[in-house]
């Protein structure tokens, strides 16, 4: 089989890679580990800039975002029993967040691949990249128990964190930096209301809660837990005790419980590989880098390696134009990097790090008391959530 980019990993990296390529008459195939009903079930991030917004509608993809998803324009940050409202759209010139599930995007992009006839070759183990530094790559697999063969002009690898990309660049030629955080965050969907209209983000001695959401009859809540927790040892009502003595008090007597529908654990890491390009493969999304997700930023960085690296294709294909080509890591992890100093600093904004001395205790709570009097702090906390620029 031939192909003009061969994608590997059909999370929202791939697919939207995929769709932006063909609306541009550019050629893809799309291999992907799992089946496409368990990419559809993963419940993952809940927020997106408004540029990835802007993004999905290119891709033609917005409609039931624009139509289902909410805009928010504020959040919340707490500390013990205070509580910050973060204006989100008055310092940035009027720009929001939208709340719409990875999965809900997800959904809708294996959709419009499929209508639009499509590569998306899900279930296929084995997938090794072959001749990255060279002018015709190709990308080996086996689905169904059949061997085969992708011959490309290049290699897009949006296998996430765990995918085989990233490893196949030879040793010492691929930098990496790391920051792995002694806790995780439990996460619970449940079908509540949602204890309040905007997301808050509540830091407090017991460890840090989120309280964000997918709809008005669907509730996301997240717990800081210890590293290695087993979501087995938290049934639903350790869970909501739990959430209720780290919220301000209003929010904890406004919250309404009820069966949790899912429940997991995801580990907190800060994690950089760079360069994004090697040869004739580019890396994108999750396989070049993970952010806390205190952010909300995963996703979105996601989004903006994909403008880049669509636009750069779009540039060779259309005039031979190598410039976007070339530039696209550099771009790329400019934008990443200004993401991991955000997540990293609301992460030690309202975390509890149980081996923190004193001294660094009372840092913390001096960063919450600046920004709750700072409106230039609270600008920069805006600027940076709402997104920075493409
Ligand atoms: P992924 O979504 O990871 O997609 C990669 C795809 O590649 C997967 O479908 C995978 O199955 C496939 N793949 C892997 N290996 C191979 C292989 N060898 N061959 C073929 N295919 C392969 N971000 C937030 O902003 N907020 C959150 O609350 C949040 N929660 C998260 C919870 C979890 C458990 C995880 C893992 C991530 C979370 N994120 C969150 C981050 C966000 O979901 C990611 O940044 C986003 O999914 C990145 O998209 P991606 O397409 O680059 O990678
Ligand atoms: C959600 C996840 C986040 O990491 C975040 O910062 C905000 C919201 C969510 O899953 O809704």
């Amino acid at each position: 089989m031939r192909t003009q980019v061969a994608i590997i990993g059909a999370g929202p990296s791939g697919l939207l890679l995929s769709q932006l390529l063909d609306l541009a008459g550019i050629d893809s195939v799309v291999l992907e580990r799992q089946s496409r009903a368990h990419v559809e079930g993963r419940i993952r991030a809940g927020v997106l800039e408004d540029q990835f917004q802007a993004l999905l509608r290119r891709a033609g993809v917005g409609a039931r975002m624009d139509a289902e998803g909410q805009i928010h324009d504020g959040i919340a940050i707490a500390r013990g029993d205070r509580s910050l409202r973060i204006d989100l759209a008055g310092p940035t010139g009027g720009r929001r967040v939208c709340i719409w599930g990875q999965t809900e995007l997800t959904r809708d992009l294996f959709a419009v691949r499929e209508a639009r006839g499509g590569a998306v070759l899900d279930e296929a183990a084995d997938v090794a990249l072959h001749g990255i530094g060279e002018e015709r790559p190709w990308v080996t697999f086996r689905r169904g128990g059949v061997e085969g063969r992708i011959d490309c002009d290049f290699i897009a690898g949006c296998d996430g964190f765990h995918g085989v990309s990233r490893r196949s660049i030879a040793s010492g030629r691929l930098e990496t930096w790391e920051r792995v955080y002694p806790f995780g965050w439990l996460g619970v969907l449940s079908e509540t209301p949602p204890v309040s209209p905007e997301l808050i983000y509540a830091g407090h001695a017991r460890g840090f809660a989120l309280c964000s959401m997918r709809s008005a009859g669907l509730s996301r809540y997240y717990l800081q837990v210890p590293g290695g927790t087993d979501p087995g040892d938290w049934p639903d009502a350790r869970f909501w005790d739990e959430l209720r003595a780290r919220l301000p008090e209003a929010a904890a007597a406004a919250l309404v419980t009820g069966p949790s529908i899912e429940k997991s654990v995801a580990p907190l890491r800060s994690f950089v590989a760079g360069p994004m390009r090697h040869g004739r493969l580019f890396l994108a999304g999750d396989a070049a880098h993970i952010v806390p997700p205190t952010g909300a930023k995963g996703l979105n960085l996601a989004g903006s390696d994909i403008h880049y690296l669509s636009a750069a294709l779009i540039a060779w294909y259309g005039t031979g134009d190598t410039e976007g080509l070339e530039g696209y890591s550099e771009r790329a992890m400019a934008r990443v990097w200004k993401a991991q100093r955000f997540s990293w600093w609301m992460t030690r904004l309202l975390h509890r790090f149980s081996e923190d001395p004193p001294f660094d205790r009372r840092l913390q709570a001096a960063e919450f008391d600046f920004l709750a009097g700072s409106q230039a702090a609270q600008a920069a906390l805006a600027e940076n959530y709402v997104g920075l620029p493409y």
